[in-house]
């Protein structure tokens, strides 16, 4: 959480940092800041709320002069959002200005320590404490900012990726990162710095991803110093090119990137299983399991680690892993897994399920299971994201850049990228029929065309969601398949429009929901054909008769439930394995028309962040 950027170059700093600050404003938006130098003065600009406060109050009270600068957008951990606790923080000279992204954990002690030797603090937070360690280093020790970030840092526990700058040395920035993502961007002598590659990829498309446990030194004109933090040796830097583009990152036309990622899902689909599908030739493609099949078909059990979306695309996993290739799965949420002393052994693959690739219980979880010698498989979005460096193996689900909080197409394409896993493994083990393998493929190949056909229910949507945008409270029901569905459904409700929602599996309302069921109660329902349909009917008939308000996800055509239902909304039909990937687009934009409805902020909702970099 929390973006940070940076620029240093021939170029005016401020347009650079500020665009990049919106770009990264979906890591965290509760305070914003920039700092700038112009050469001679070191001058910055602070306040609580979004990107464009902040650009208001800086335009109106500082020169944006000046080719170095760093901006922060925050999302509080240490501190209440206000103006004193947001990025950046002078040292108590004001010399030295930092942004930082994490949390220093014995920030406390030291902040004791340093209040021994006069230091003074002027807000809450653990980075203000950071940036006078670094201060007390140099005048202590007489070392360049490099070496006393470096000294700094060995004396901190916790997560960061930060930005310094020392206006006594205005050619140089120092960053450093460990458990929090820093990518530096390389041009023609100007080097740029954020948590992602967006902020600059419009100047460059040259990329340095920083391995945790590095730091770099970037000076104006010349090449990249990168160092261990530890033991100061030098590492060589590794420049990658960037397949991202503008485009992808900006909204195209959308209201919302919500929306835009919505309907970006039939082609996210298809870019995930491009090239790895051949249907004709009945292969499956896909480099890092071809790599490591026998470890991975010998595995006596998978265990899913995830959270959030990404946990409920593994609980569709469960369902698929087991139907399609009868391996024992177990899904666990991995700020769980990772603190209750997990059985785990060599005989195991944990799946890793993260969009960003950077979070954090997630990237815990995968240390412990190799740490405990399992093989460790990612499916993540965000290429060479932290927890697909840290993965023994894993496969992109090449949904391209998703921006809005809410995941849409990042849940999608997980599914499609661990069907694709399932039906290998299934053909590998001969678990699957060849037949059956092959009608797997040719549906999967008509998914796209399936989700567009579902889309065009958008009008019935927009009018149920005017009916119901009101509700304090809704009920999603699924079995199978469709149960993660309605977890998936629910959560996107309460996220984007605060809405109370639960997700149940539709047999076990009987055990206790059913008593929330009244006439004001919308409930909805996935009942499509394919999926115990008959045992979903009588749940709707229980449903009904306690007087509920029944939405019910439906297959084209379905007449039975359309005389039990206050609502249908169709999806065409598909096999069972493959439904969630039709019946989540309805649920999806279910919540973003009760979002606008209601006025909420559909792309950054409160006191939310995309990427959770913190435990
Ligand atoms: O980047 P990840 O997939 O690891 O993120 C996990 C969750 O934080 C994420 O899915 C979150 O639940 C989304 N806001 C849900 O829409």
């Amino acid at each position: 959480m929390c973006g940070i950027v940076g620029y240093i170059g021939h170029r005016e700093a401020y347009p650079v940092v500020l665009k990049g600050l919106q770009r990264l404003e979906y890591r965290g938006y509760d305070s914003a800041g920039i700092a700038l130098y112009d050469g001679a003065e070191l001058k910055m600009c602070k306040t609580k709320g979004k990107v464009a406060d902040l650009k208001t109050k800086l335009e109106a009270e500082i020169s944006t002069k000046g080719t170095v600068g760093i901006g922060h957008t925050r999302w509080a951990t240490h501190g209440e959002p206000n103006d004193v606790n947001s990025h950046p923080h002078y040292s108590n000279s004001g010399d030295i200005v930092i942004i930082h992204n994490g949390i220093i954990e014995n920030y406390d002690s030291l902040k004791k320590e340093l209040k021994t030797r006069g230091y003074e603090f002027k807000s809450d937070t653990d980075t203000e404490v950071l940036v006078n360690l670094i201060e007390d280093v140099i005048s202590k020790e007489d070392v360049k900012l490099g070496k006393a970030v470096q000294i700094a840092l060995n004396q901190t526990i916790g997560a960061y990726a930060i930005a310094v700058f020392n206006k006594q040395k205005p050619d140089e920035l120092v960053v450093a990162r460990l458990g929090s993502p820093l990518a530096i961007g390389v041009g023609e002598d100007e080097f740029f710095i954020a948590s992602d590659a967006s902020p600059f990829i419009e100047f460059t498309n040259n990329a340095i991803y920083l391995e945790d446990g590095e730091m770099a030194v970037v000076r104006r004109g010349k090449e990249v110093k990168i160092r261990k933090i530890k033991d100061d040796s030098l590492v060589d830097p590794y420049i990658q090119e960037l397949q991202m583009n503008l485009e992808q990152i900006e909204k195209g036309g959308y209201e919302h990137f919500m929306l835009k990622e919505i309907h970006e899902q039939p082609s996210a689909i298809s870019d995930t299983y491009r090239g790895r599908m051949l249907v004709d030739e009945g292969i499956i493609r896909m480099a890092g399991m071809d790599d490591n099949m026998e470890r991975i078909a010998n595995a006596k059990r998978f265990i899913i680690v995830a959270c959030g979306t990404s946990w409920h695309a593994g609980l569709v996993a469960e369902y698929i892993f087991e139907d399609i290739a009868r391996i024992p799965v177990e899904v666990e949420y991995a700020s769980e897994f990772r603190y209750r002393n997990p059985v785990i052994s060599e005989n195991d693959v944990v799946i890793a399920i993260s969009q960003s690739g950077e979070t954090a219980d997630t990237m815990a979880a995968i240390k412990l299971a190799k740490e405990k010698g399992a093989f460790t498989f990612g499916v993540c979005n965000v290429v060479g994201s932290s927890i697909s460096r840290e993965t023994n193996a894993g496969a992109y689900t090449h949904a391209g850049p998703e921006i809005g909080v809410a995941s849409t197409k990042a849940f999608t394409t997980q599914i499609t990228v661990l069907t694709l896993m399932a039906l290998k493994l299934g053909k590998f083990k001969g678990t699957i029929s060849h037949s059956d393998f092959q009608y797997h493929l040719r549906e999967m190949e008509l998914i796209p065309n399936k989700i567009k056909d579902s889309l065009k229910s958008d009008t019935i949507i927009r009018e149920i969601a005017n009916i119901y945008k009101d509700a304090p409270n809704c009920l999603y029901l699924g079995r199978g398949y469709n149960f993660p569905v309605a977890l998936e459904g629910a959560l996107k409700l309460k996220e984007i429009s605060y809405i109370h929602a639960e997700g149940y599996p539709a047999a076990e309302m009987k055990h206790g929901p059913i008593a929330l069921i009244d006439e004001q109660m919308p409930v909805v329902v996935i009942a499509t054909k394919k999926g115990h349909y008959e045992k979903v009917v009588s749940n709707i008939q229980e449903i009904k008769s306690r007087k509920g308000k029944i939405i019910a996800i439906v297959t084209h055509g379905d007449e039975e439930v359309r005389d039990l239902a206050d609502h249908v909304i169709e999806v065409p039909e598909t096999i069972e394995s493959l439904t969630p990937l039709l019946t989540t687009i309805p649920l999806q934009l279910l919540s973003y028309h009760i979002a606008v409805m209601l006025g909420k902020n559909v792309d950054q909702p409160r006191n939310l962040a995309k990427s959770v970099t913190v435990e």
